[in-house]
């Protein structure tokens, strides 16, 4: 038997079971994360942050993220099998995010992945990064069900999905050009905060008044797409303009008035996509999910419209390798087949 064989051979029996380890790799950006999981549980969730050495450049360099992975990863794997207190020969799927991301950085946990799947005679399972962040709720809640709705918002996606299954999910609205934690971050970058930007503005608006108007994107059309290049220019315009008369401008007020109006729009399409699916849970997903804002907005809106909501811990919205794991357990069930050693990174995966 070749290892493609004893690798489907091996799911299979996996697939009868609920209690088989995972070890799970997440390199697609700038963190270096890997997890041991089992089911829907986390026995350990290691991380190494790039941000502190991307701060100075004012975002992620896809080259320097790539070599700094190369030199994390040896190490976040011992800490994640110390830190759930078992060895590599415990490990009985290895799960890795291959998309979407930098095409670097995706490789580097790719063929980390590949090299100790074939070398443990494990399956390998691919898991796309969106469907791992959805998959953070099932963390959250293990008793989380079929159908839901999803509010997905990162630093490169934002979409509102119906999620029938794991392998089934419909996209009700997407981005038409930024992404939200992309809008904060180049909002930040506009007010000379640090990357990344999200929490800093978070932090900065704490102490500001939504005073500054704001524009709505597709105000009053019937469709839930989003777009936030609108917003971000208005801030943009904002600062010159105020510049340019020689007034002063009020960061605070300005944070407060973008994020307002950023979490708004999402927390009101996903009230929406509710509503019209008639579907009654929404699932919080992603990086910007980390927003205290959003997060009191959206359970303030499910208590007014009678919508559950589920709110993953911040830790779990950022990337991570937990989601990772869960999600190919997820896909494992609903029949998911093992990559072979040919699977590469696939950095624009829709
Ligand atoms: O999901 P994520 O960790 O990585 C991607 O898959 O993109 O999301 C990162 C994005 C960044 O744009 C970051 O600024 C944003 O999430 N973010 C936040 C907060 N924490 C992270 N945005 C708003 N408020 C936050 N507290
Ligand atoms: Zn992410």
């Amino acid at each position: 038997m070749d290892y493609w064989q004893k690798a489907n051979k091996k799911l299979d029996i996996l697939r009868q079971r609920d209690d088989y380890l995972i070890l799970a790799i997440e390199s697609s950006c700038d963190e270096t994360a890997v997890a041991i999981t089992r089911g829907k549980k986390i026995l350990s969730n290691k991380i190494s942050s790039q941000i502190d050495i991307h701060r100075r450049f004012g975002g992620v360099v896809p080259e320097i993220a790539s070599r700094n992975h190369i030199l994390a990863i040896d190490n976040v794997l011992k800490d994640a099998l110390d830190d759930a207190g078992v060895m590599l020969s415990d490990i009985d799927a290895v799960a890795v995010t291959y998309g979407a991301g930098l095409l670097g950085a995706l490789l580097v946990g790719v063929a980390y992945a590949k090299s100790l799947a074939y070398a443990l005679e494990l399956p390998l399972i691919a898991v796309n990064h969106i469907k791992g962040h959805i998959a953070a709720n099932f963390i959250t809640d293990e008793t989380l069900s079929f159908p839901f709705i999803c509010l997905l918002a990162s630093g490169g996606h934002t979409a509102v999905l119906k999620a029938d299954s794991f392998r089934n999910m419909e996209i009700l609205g997407t981005t038409c050009d930024d992404a939200a934690g992309e809008a904060f971050d180049k909002v930040a970058r506009v007010l000379g905060l640090p990357y990344p930007g999200g929490p800093q503005i978070e932090a900065c608006a704490l102490s500001g008044k939504p005073t500054i108007p704001m524009p709505r994107a597709f105000k009053g059309e019937k469709h839930l797409n989003f777009s936030y290049s609108g917003l971000k220019t208005a801030v943009i315009n904002y600062v010159h303009n105020t510049k340019a008369k020689g007034g002063e401008i009020n960061a605070a007020d300005l944070a407060r008035s973008f994020q307002d109006e950023a979490v708004g729009v999402l927390i009101e399409k996903a009230v929406l996509s509710a509503k019209r699916t008639g579907i009654s849970t929404i699932a919080l997903a992603g990086g910007v999910g980390a927003n205290s804002a959003l997060r009191q907005g959206l359970v303030e809106a499910g208590e007014k419209n009678d919508i559950k909501v589920l709110l993953p811990p911040k830790s779990l919205c950022t990337d991570n390798a937990a989601m990772i794991g869960v999600a190919a357990f997820l896909d494992i069930a609903e029949g998911a087949l093992p990559a072979g050693l040919k699977l590469d990174a696939d950095a624009s995966l829709r």
